[in-house]
Protein backbone atom coordinates (compact mmCIF):
# COMPACT_ATOMS: atom_id res chain seq x y z
CA UNK A 1 0.00 0.00 0.00
CA UNK A 2 1.47 3.20 -0.95
CA UNK A 3 1.79 6.03 1.96
CA UNK A 4 -1.19 7.07 3.88
CA UNK A 5 -1.96 10.35 3.20
CA UNK A 6 -3.70 12.04 6.58
CA UNK A 7 -5.87 14.83 6.46
CA UNK A 8 -7.82 14.91 9.36
CA UNK A 9 -5.44 17.22 11.48
CA UNK A 10 -8.79 19.47 12.74
CA UNK A 11 -9.27 16.11 14.64
CA UNK A 12 -5.77 15.51 15.41
CA UNK A 13 -2.19 15.61 14.22
CA UNK A 14 -0.30 13.26 13.06
CA UNK A 15 2.42 11.76 12.69
CA UNK A 16 3.61 13.81 15.88
CA UNK A 17 7.41 15.83 15.33
CA UNK A 18 10.15 13.56 16.16
CA UNK A 19 11.37 15.98 18.91
CA UNK A 20 7.88 15.51 20.47
CA UNK A 21 8.27 11.92 20.08
CA UNK A 22 11.91 12.08 21.94
CA UNK A 23 10.78 14.36 24.99
CA UNK A 24 7.81 12.07 25.44
CA UNK A 25 10.50 9.39 25.61
CA UNK A 26 12.89 11.11 28.09
CA UNK A 27 10.17 12.09 30.25
CA UNK A 28 9.70 8.62 30.83
CA UNK A 29 12.75 7.84 31.98
CA UNK A 30 12.67 11.33 34.55
CA UNK A 31 13.10 9.83 38.01
CA UNK A 32 10.86 10.70 41.01
CA UNK A 33 13.41 13.19 42.05
CA UNK A 34 13.29 15.15 38.95
CA UNK A 35 9.11 15.21 38.36
CA UNK A 36 9.03 18.72 39.92
CA UNK A 37 11.45 20.26 38.37
CA UNK A 38 10.98 18.85 35.34
CA UNK A 39 7.14 20.11 35.58
CA UNK A 40 8.46 23.87 35.90
CA UNK A 41 10.29 23.78 33.69
CA UNK A 42 7.81 22.75 30.70
CA UNK A 43 4.72 24.79 32.78
CA UNK A 44 7.19 27.47 31.89
CA UNK A 45 8.04 26.88 28.34
CA UNK A 46 4.12 26.38 27.58
CA UNK A 47 3.32 29.74 29.22
CA UNK A 48 6.01 31.63 27.21
CA UNK A 49 4.52 30.54 24.07
CA UNK A 50 0.96 31.37 24.57
CA UNK A 51 2.51 34.82 26.43
CA UNK A 52 1.58 34.34 30.00
CA UNK A 53 3.84 36.15 31.96
CA UNK A 54 2.40 34.64 35.45
CA UNK A 55 1.94 30.94 35.18
CA UNK A 56 -0.24 30.81 38.06
CA UNK A 57 -2.77 31.73 35.63
CA UNK A 58 -2.11 28.59 33.22
CA UNK A 59 -3.67 25.61 34.64
CA UNK A 60 -2.41 22.43 32.85
CA UNK A 61 -5.45 19.98 32.01
CA UNK A 62 -6.43 16.80 30.44
CA UNK A 63 -7.62 18.89 27.42
CA UNK A 64 -9.57 21.32 25.86
CA UNK A 65 -13.20 19.47 27.19
CA UNK A 66 -11.81 19.29 30.22
CA UNK A 67 -10.58 22.93 30.20
CA UNK A 68 -14.32 23.82 29.01
CA UNK A 69 -16.01 21.58 31.33
CA UNK A 70 -14.17 23.22 33.92
CA UNK A 71 -14.32 26.70 33.26
CA UNK A 72 -18.22 26.39 32.75
CA UNK A 73 -18.78 24.61 35.86
CA UNK A 74 -16.74 27.32 37.87
CA UNK A 75 -17.94 30.28 36.68
CA UNK A 76 -19.89 33.14 38.51
CA UNK A 77 -23.24 33.05 37.31
CA UNK A 78 -25.70 35.29 39.51
CA UNK A 79 -29.00 33.45 39.40
CA UNK A 80 -31.16 34.55 36.56
CA UNK A 81 -28.07 35.30 34.37
CA UNK A 82 -27.87 34.37 30.96
CA UNK A 83 -25.04 33.00 28.54
CA UNK A 84 -24.77 33.94 24.83
CA UNK A 85 -23.21 31.51 22.35
CA UNK A 86 -22.40 30.73 19.18
CA UNK A 87 -24.33 28.18 16.39
CA UNK A 88 -20.32 26.48 15.74
CA UNK A 89 -19.96 25.29 19.08
CA UNK A 90 -18.67 21.92 19.78
CA UNK A 91 -19.89 19.52 21.95
CA UNK A 92 -17.47 20.12 24.63
CA UNK A 93 -18.95 24.14 24.89
CA UNK A 94 -22.21 23.31 24.14
CA UNK A 95 -22.61 20.11 26.57
CA UNK A 96 -21.77 21.95 29.93
CA UNK A 97 -23.85 25.36 28.42
CA UNK A 98 -27.25 22.86 28.54
CA UNK A 99 -26.04 21.76 31.99
CA UNK A 100 -26.03 25.16 32.95
CA UNK A 101 -29.12 25.53 31.14
CA UNK A 102 -30.94 22.74 32.79
CA UNK A 103 -29.92 24.87 36.42
CA UNK A 104 -32.04 27.23 34.99
CA UNK A 105 -29.82 29.79 33.03
CA UNK A 106 -30.99 30.92 30.46
CA UNK A 107 -28.68 30.35 26.84
CA UNK A 108 -29.50 32.67 23.61
CA UNK A 109 -27.02 31.14 20.80
CA UNK A 110 -26.93 33.16 18.03
CA UNK A 111 -27.57 32.47 14.37
CA UNK A 112 -25.19 32.71 11.81
CA UNK A 113 -26.33 34.56 8.73
CA UNK A 114 -25.09 35.28 5.21
CA UNK A 115 -22.54 37.89 6.47
CA UNK A 116 -20.64 36.39 9.79
CA UNK A 117 -20.23 33.08 11.56
CA UNK A 118 -21.28 35.50 14.84
CA UNK A 119 -23.27 38.84 14.39
CA UNK A 120 -22.00 40.99 16.78
CA UNK A 121 -24.95 43.60 16.52
CA UNK A 122 -26.68 40.72 17.65
CA UNK A 123 -24.81 40.05 20.59
CA UNK A 124 -24.72 43.61 21.87
CA UNK A 125 -28.56 43.76 21.17
CA UNK A 126 -28.73 40.88 24.01
CA UNK A 127 -25.77 42.81 25.87
CA UNK A 128 -28.03 45.63 26.49
CA UNK A 129 -30.99 43.84 27.18
CA UNK A 130 -28.85 42.91 30.39
CA UNK A 131 -28.32 40.25 32.89
CA UNK A 132 -25.61 37.78 30.56
CA UNK A 133 -22.88 36.60 32.84
CA UNK A 134 -20.98 34.73 30.26
CA UNK A 135 -20.39 34.89 26.60
CA UNK A 136 -18.68 31.56 25.24
CA UNK A 137 -17.70 30.72 21.60
CA UNK A 138 -14.84 28.84 19.69
CA UNK A 139 -12.64 30.67 17.69
CA UNK A 140 -12.89 28.65 15.04
CA UNK A 141 -15.97 26.38 14.20
CA UNK A 142 -14.50 22.74 13.92
CA UNK A 143 -16.71 21.73 10.76
CA UNK A 144 -15.68 24.54 8.52
CA UNK A 145 -12.33 25.85 10.07
CA UNK A 146 -14.21 29.38 9.76
CA UNK A 147 -12.72 32.00 12.15
CA UNK A 148 -15.26 34.05 14.32
CA UNK A 149 -14.35 37.47 15.45
CA UNK A 150 -12.62 36.46 18.97
CA UNK A 151 -11.14 39.58 19.18
CA UNK A 152 -13.68 41.92 19.00
CA UNK A 153 -16.32 39.68 21.05
CA UNK A 154 -14.18 40.04 24.00
CA UNK A 155 -14.39 44.22 23.68
CA UNK A 156 -17.29 44.42 23.18
CA UNK A 157 -18.53 42.38 25.82
CA UNK A 158 -16.33 43.66 27.91
CA UNK A 159 -18.24 47.45 27.43
CA UNK A 160 -21.23 45.50 29.63
CA UNK A 161 -18.77 43.69 32.06
CA UNK A 162 -19.68 40.55 30.72
CA UNK A 163 -17.23 37.76 31.40
CA UNK A 164 -15.94 35.76 27.71
CA UNK A 165 -14.26 32.09 27.66
CA UNK A 166 -13.05 31.55 24.48
CA UNK A 167 -12.63 27.56 23.06
CA UNK A 168 -9.45 27.83 21.37
CA UNK A 169 -9.01 24.12 20.50
CA UNK A 170 -9.06 24.73 16.66
CA UNK A 171 -6.76 27.80 16.52
CA UNK A 172 -3.82 27.25 19.02
CA UNK A 173 -0.72 25.91 17.09
CA UNK A 174 -2.08 27.87 13.74
CA UNK A 175 -2.61 31.36 15.34
CA UNK A 176 0.12 32.47 17.84
CA UNK A 177 -1.72 33.27 20.63
CA UNK A 178 -0.60 36.27 23.19
CA UNK A 179 -3.06 35.41 26.19
CA UNK A 180 -2.35 38.15 27.95
CA UNK A 181 -2.94 40.71 25.50
CA UNK A 182 -6.24 38.95 24.39
CA UNK A 183 -7.59 39.75 27.66
CA UNK A 184 -10.72 37.19 27.40
CA UNK A 185 -11.51 36.37 30.67
CA UNK A 186 -10.94 32.51 29.65
CA UNK A 187 -9.25 30.77 27.01
CA UNK A 188 -9.43 26.66 27.05
CA UNK A 189 -7.10 24.80 24.64
CA UNK A 190 -6.06 21.33 24.07
CA UNK A 191 -2.33 19.63 22.89
CA UNK A 192 -3.45 16.96 20.77
CA UNK A 193 -4.19 19.39 17.36
CA UNK A 194 -2.18 21.94 15.53
CA UNK A 195 -0.15 22.24 19.38
CA UNK A 196 1.29 19.01 17.88
CA UNK A 197 1.71 16.74 21.15
CA UNK A 198 0.23 13.57 22.26
CA UNK A 199 -3.65 13.30 23.84
CA UNK A 200 -3.91 13.98 27.40
CA UNK A 201 -2.92 17.52 27.93
CA UNK A 202 -4.36 20.94 27.77
CA UNK A 203 -4.70 24.35 28.99
CA UNK A 204 -7.15 26.87 31.04
CA UNK A 205 -6.18 30.34 31.01
CA UNK A 206 -7.39 32.36 34.11
CA UNK A 207 -7.21 35.68 33.54
CA UNK A 208 -7.10 38.10 36.79
CA UNK A 209 -10.71 39.28 35.67
CA UNK A 210 -12.38 35.77 35.45
CA UNK A 211 -14.56 35.63 38.10
CA UNK A 212 -15.26 32.21 39.58
CA UNK A 213 -16.80 30.62 42.26
CA UNK A 214 -14.84 27.66 43.12
CA UNK A 215 -15.08 24.54 45.70
CA UNK A 216 -11.85 25.59 47.78
CA UNK A 217 -9.46 22.43 46.90
CA UNK A 218 -7.35 23.02 50.11
CA UNK A 219 -4.81 20.30 49.04
CA UNK A 220 -2.75 21.47 51.68
CA UNK A 221 -3.32 22.46 55.01
CA UNK A 222 -2.02 25.67 56.73
CA UNK A 223 0.09 24.56 59.68
CA UNK A 224 -1.39 27.85 61.57
CA UNK A 225 -4.44 27.13 61.34
CA UNK A 226 -7.09 24.50 62.72
CA UNK A 227 -9.30 22.48 60.48
CA UNK A 228 -12.52 24.24 61.47
CA UNK A 229 -11.45 27.27 60.06
CA UNK A 230 -10.30 25.80 56.36
CA UNK A 231 -13.01 24.31 56.32
CA UNK A 232 -15.00 27.29 56.94
CA UNK A 233 -13.10 28.83 53.98
CA UNK A 234 -15.05 27.02 51.36
CA UNK A 235 -15.06 29.20 48.07
CA UNK A 236 -12.02 30.41 46.37
CA UNK A 237 -11.63 32.33 43.27
CA UNK A 238 -8.64 30.16 41.90
CA UNK A 239 -8.88 27.00 40.49
CA UNK A 240 -6.36 24.32 41.43
CA UNK A 241 -5.24 21.18 40.39
CA UNK A 242 -7.30 19.16 42.49
CA UNK A 243 -9.94 21.00 40.74
CA UNK A 244 -8.72 19.28 36.61
CA UNK A 245 -6.77 16.07 38.20
CA UNK A 246 -2.83 15.24 38.26
CA UNK A 247 -1.17 16.09 34.81
CA UNK A 248 0.03 13.80 32.32
CA UNK A 249 4.23 14.77 32.61
CA UNK A 250 4.79 12.75 29.54
CA UNK A 251 2.00 14.66 27.59
CA UNK A 252 3.57 17.78 29.28
CA UNK A 253 7.12 17.15 27.89
CA UNK A 254 5.88 16.13 24.69
CA UNK A 255 3.77 19.69 24.22
CA UNK A 256 6.33 21.86 26.24
CA UNK A 257 8.99 20.50 23.23
CA UNK A 258 6.07 21.05 20.96
CA UNK A 259 5.75 24.63 21.66
CA UNK A 260 10.10 25.04 20.69
CA UNK A 261 9.02 23.40 17.36
CA UNK A 262 6.36 25.91 16.78
CA UNK A 263 8.19 28.91 17.66
CA UNK A 264 10.83 27.77 14.63
CA UNK A 265 11.51 30.33 12.29
CA UNK A 266 10.63 27.62 9.50
CA UNK A 267 6.85 27.15 10.58
CA UNK A 268 6.24 30.43 10.35
CA UNK A 269 4.35 30.59 7.72
CA UNK A 270 2.51 27.39 8.53
CA UNK A 271 -0.87 29.02 8.34
CA UNK A 272 -0.27 30.61 5.11
CA UNK A 273 1.51 27.56 3.48
CA UNK A 274 -1.39 25.20 4.48
CA UNK A 275 -3.98 27.73 3.54
CA UNK A 276 -2.81 27.58 -0.21
CA UNK A 277 -2.31 23.69 -0.06
CA UNK A 278 -6.11 23.96 0.98
CA UNK A 279 -7.03 25.73 -1.92
CA UNK A 280 -5.71 23.35 -4.17
CA UNK A 281 -7.81 20.53 -2.85
CA UNK A 282 -10.93 22.99 -2.67
CA UNK A 283 -10.16 23.36 -6.77
CA UNK A 284 -10.74 19.76 -7.36
CA UNK A 285 -13.53 19.18 -5.06
CA UNK A 286 -15.14 22.22 -7.43
CA UNK A 287 -14.70 20.29 -10.35
CA UNK A 288 -16.84 17.68 -9.15
CA UNK A 289 -20.37 18.70 -10.01
CA UNK A 290 -21.74 17.05 -7.31
CA UNK A 291 -19.55 18.03 -4.58
CA UNK A 292 -21.23 21.02 -2.73
CA UNK A 293 -18.72 22.73 -0.06
CA UNK A 294 -19.80 24.55 2.84
CA UNK A 295 -18.59 27.58 5.19
CA UNK A 296 -16.87 30.62 4.22
CA UNK A 297 -14.73 30.32 1.02
CA UNK A 298 -11.99 33.15 1.60
CA UNK A 299 -8.81 31.21 2.53
CA UNK A 300 -7.97 33.72 4.86
CA UNK A 301 -11.15 33.41 6.81
CA UNK A 302 -10.41 29.86 7.52
CA UNK A 303 -7.97 27.76 8.89
CA UNK A 304 -6.99 24.78 6.70
CA UNK A 305 -9.73 22.67 6.56
CA UNK A 306 -12.61 22.05 4.01
CA UNK A 307 -16.30 20.90 4.64
CA UNK A 308 -18.29 19.25 2.08
CA UNK A 309 -20.54 16.84 1.01
CA UNK A 310 -21.16 14.62 -2.41
CA UNK A 311 -24.99 15.15 -2.83
CA UNK A 312 -27.16 11.64 -2.48
CA UNK A 313 -23.89 9.78 -0.89
CA UNK A 314 -23.59 9.83 2.81
CA UNK A 315 -20.33 11.45 4.42
CA UNK A 316 -19.69 8.17 5.83
CA UNK A 317 -19.20 6.71 2.74
CA UNK A 318 -16.80 8.99 1.05
CA UNK A 319 -15.02 9.11 3.92
CA UNK A 320 -14.46 5.23 3.46
CA UNK A 321 -14.02 5.53 -0.53
CA UNK A 322 -10.95 7.94 0.63
CA UNK A 323 -9.54 5.87 2.93
CA UNK A 324 -9.59 2.67 0.32
CA UNK A 325 -7.41 5.44 -1.99
CA UNK A 326 -5.27 6.09 1.33
CA UNK A 327 -6.54 9.50 2.21
CA UNK A 328 -7.77 9.60 5.77
CA UNK A 329 -10.20 12.54 6.16
CA UNK A 330 -13.07 12.68 8.72
CA UNK A 331 -16.72 11.68 8.12
CA UNK A 332 -19.79 12.44 9.96
CA UNK A 333 -20.99 15.22 12.52
CA UNK A 334 -16.96 15.83 13.73
CA UNK A 335 -18.52 15.96 17.38
CA UNK A 336 -20.14 19.23 16.42
CA UNK A 337 -24.28 18.83 16.30
CA UNK A 338 -24.71 22.45 16.61
CA UNK A 339 -22.34 23.30 13.52
CA UNK A 340 -24.11 20.95 11.52
CA UNK A 341 -27.76 22.42 12.67
CA UNK A 342 -26.68 25.75 11.51
CA UNK A 343 -24.77 24.29 8.20
CA UNK A 344 -28.30 22.07 7.70
CA UNK A 345 -26.23 19.25 7.44
CA UNK A 346 -27.19 17.43 10.86
CA UNK A 347 -28.99 14.34 9.07
CA UNK A 348 -26.06 14.03 6.59
CA UNK A 349 -23.00 15.10 8.08
CA UNK A 350 -19.90 16.38 5.75
CA UNK A 351 -16.39 15.30 4.87
CA UNK A 352 -13.86 17.48 6.52
CA UNK A 353 -10.28 17.38 4.92
CA UNK A 354 -7.72 19.19 7.12
CA UNK A 355 -4.22 19.99 6.04
CA UNK A 356 -1.51 19.74 8.84
CA UNK A 357 1.09 22.10 10.33
CA UNK A 358 3.82 20.54 8.47
CA UNK A 359 2.83 18.73 5.77
CA UNK A 360 4.33 18.19 2.21
CA UNK A 361 3.34 19.59 -1.15
CA UNK A 362 3.92 16.25 -2.47
CA UNK A 363 1.06 14.65 0.03
CA UNK A 364 -1.51 17.43 -1.53
CA UNK A 365 -0.46 16.22 -5.11
CA UNK A 366 -1.17 12.63 -4.23
CA UNK A 367 -4.10 13.77 -2.56
CA UNK A 368 -5.03 15.53 -5.52
CA UNK A 369 -4.90 12.25 -7.46
CA UNK A 370 -6.45 10.27 -5.19
CA UNK A 371 -9.43 12.44 -4.63
CA UNK A 372 -9.81 12.58 -8.21
CA UNK A 373 -9.92 8.97 -8.43
CA UNK A 374 -11.63 8.51 -5.52
CA UNK A 375 -15.00 10.47 -6.85
CA UNK A 376 -14.89 10.17 -10.26
CA UNK A 377 -17.04 7.11 -10.30
CA UNK A 378 -19.50 8.95 -8.73
CA UNK A 379 -20.38 11.31 -10.82
CA UNK A 380 -19.03 13.93 -13.87
CA UNK A 381 -16.17 16.03 -12.83
CA UNK A 382 -16.55 19.33 -14.87
C1 LIG B 1 -13.59 23.41 18.73
C2 LIG B 1 -13.24 22.27 19.65
N1 LIG B 1 -13.45 22.39 20.97
C3 LIG B 1 -13.14 21.42 21.84
C4 LIG B 1 -12.60 20.22 21.41
C5 LIG B 1 -12.24 19.16 22.40
O1 LIG B 1 -10.84 19.08 22.51
P1 LIG B 1 -10.07 17.91 23.30
O2 LIG B 1 -10.01 16.74 22.37
O3 LIG B 1 -8.71 18.49 23.59
O4 LIG B 1 -10.82 17.62 24.54
C6 LIG B 1 -12.39 20.04 20.04
C7 LIG B 1 -11.87 18.74 19.54
O5 LIG B 1 -12.30 18.27 18.51
C8 LIG B 1 -12.70 21.09 19.14
O6 LIG B 1 -12.49 20.97 17.83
Amino acid sequence: MSKTIYLNHAGTSWPKPRVVVEAVERAFNTTPDQWLESFERSHTSVCQYFGVANSEQLLLTPGCTSSLATAIANVELPSGSRVVTSGWEHHAVHAPLMKLQDRGYHVDTIAANATTPFDLNELEDILKAGKVGLVAITAACNVTGELLPINDTIALAHRYDVMVLIDAAQIAGWIDLDLDALDADLVAFGGHKAMQSPWGIGGLYVNDSARLRCISSQCELPTNRNTETVRGNLFSKRLEYCDVGSVDQFSLAGLAAATEWLSDSDRQLRLSVARRQTERLRAVLERQDRAVLYGNQHANSRLPTIAFEITNQSSGTIAELLKQQGVIASGGLQCSPQSHRSLGTDQRGVVRLSVGVAQSDSDIDQAIERIDAALKPLGRTA
